[in-house]
């Protein structure tokens, strides 16, 4: 077994080094985080951005075992924003000097769901004229569709793999046609290919998964030399599948834990890409996303979904900021940045200093 001093000086960490840095506890455990946040610091500086996220729908047409608002969960009360009040928040997010959004909604296919978030891209660039940058997240789509939202606008997508072991991925997602892992994983190469800066990622501490899955998560992300990542803990939700097997997960301060890990170590894996600090992490601990980019995110996505939908966007339990507007989550963020020893890169896209470098 390699010391970490020796672990952090390798061109290349094998997958038993990731392995060795994710089981690490003590002095190994704090070297990790020093070292993490000193890769951090010098490559992308202590500078975190702000993504205005809105959640626009809760209207799903998949069943992940894992998610709240998976179609099957006939608890769920639907919504759908208006154009109008997107475009509102959209603003807000300009008005803050936040320098992008996100549009985050279920997954849809369709038309009429393409035409509509072609209209939004552009009215989002008129109202802020042209300054705001925007990312999707609305999931699987053809390579058309991702080149039409492109050419509207968009100009980053997330699209978390979720678990990059086919075998896993089958154990949390329906084996049917809507689930598929290898169009998930085609999705990524006809983002990149469309242009995008590319953010996927994995949920840590899933039923069935292992320190290896997760080793294997991160080298995956650099095999796709990723722009951007958002990963978090999985949060069991009772009203999904997955809710059976609460009973085998790991407790949830080890999930927040083996969370923080992952993006430490992927901070030294991949020194200049965009890591989101995930909110999931706030739902375990208070102070939880400030750690994170303590030790290597640099991306924080304050909610800015107009506080009477926000309770029906809730993939998980204990999802923070659900009773807030979003002038309380901007407030309050800004004091916690600050905190956290990093400053706000205010009206700045951030883009990933690796997707700069990649197209150059
Ligand atoms: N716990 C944690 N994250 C979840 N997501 C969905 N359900 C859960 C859960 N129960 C994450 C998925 C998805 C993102 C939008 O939210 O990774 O890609
Ligand atoms: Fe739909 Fe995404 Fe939830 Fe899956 S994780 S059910 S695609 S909203
Ligand atoms: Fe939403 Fe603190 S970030 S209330």
């Amino acid at each position: 077994m390699d010391s970490f001093t020796d672990i952090f000086s390798k061109p290349e960490l094998t997958k038993q080094d990731i392995l060795q840095m994710l089981l690490s506890d003590g002095e190994n455990r704090s070297k990790l985080f020093a070292k993490a946040s000193e890769v951090k610091e010098k490559y992308v500086g202590n500078v975190v951005y702000f993504r205005g996220l809105i959640e626009f729908s809760n209207i799903c047409s998949k069943n992940c075992f894992y998610c709240g608002i998976r179609k099957g969960n006939r608890k769920v009360k639907r919504y759908n924003l208006p154009d109008e009040q997107i475009i509102e928040a959209a603003r807000f997010a300009f008005e803050s000097n936040y320098g992008s959004v996100v549009l985050q909604g279920g997954e849809i296919e369709g038309e009429a769901f393409t035409t509509r978030i072609e209209n939004l891209l552009r009215k989002i660039k008129e109202v802020s004229g042209g300054k705001l940058g925007i990312t999707l997240s609305v999931g699987e789509q053809s390579p058309e569709v991702y080149r039409r939202w492109y050419e509207a606008g968009a100009h980053r997508y997330l699209l978390r793999i979720e678990s990059s072991n086919r075998d896993l991925y089958y154990r949390i997602h329906p084996g049917d046609e809507t689930h598929r892992f290898e169009r998930r994983l085609q999705a990524l190469y006809d983002l990149r290919e469309a242009g995008y800066q590319v953010g996927t990622g994995v949920m840590i501490g899933l039923p069935f998964q292992t320190s290896e899955h997760l080793a294997e998560d991160l080298l995956f992300m650099k095999k796709l030399d990723i722009d951007m990542c958002g990963m978090g803990p999985y949060i069991e939700h009772a009203d999904t599948p997955l809710w059976q097997y609460r009973g085998q997960l790991l407790p949830l301060d080890e999930r927040f834990d083996l969370a923080l890990k992952m993006i430490a170590i992927l901070r030294i894996l991949m020194k200049d890409i965009n890591i989101a600090s995930a909110t999931a992490l706030q739902a375990i601990d208070p102070i939880g996303r400030e750690k994170a980019l303590k030790i290597g995110a640099n991306i924080i996505m304050p909610n800015i979904t107009p506080g009477q939908y926000r309770n029906d966007y809730k993939l998980y339990e204990n999802k923070p900021c659900t009773d807030e507007e979003a002038s309380d989550c901007k407030n309050c963020l800004e004091a916690r940045i600050h905190m956290s020893g990093n400053k706000i890169g205010f009206d700045e896209w951030g883009d990933s200093k690796h997707f700069s470098k990649r197209i150059e």
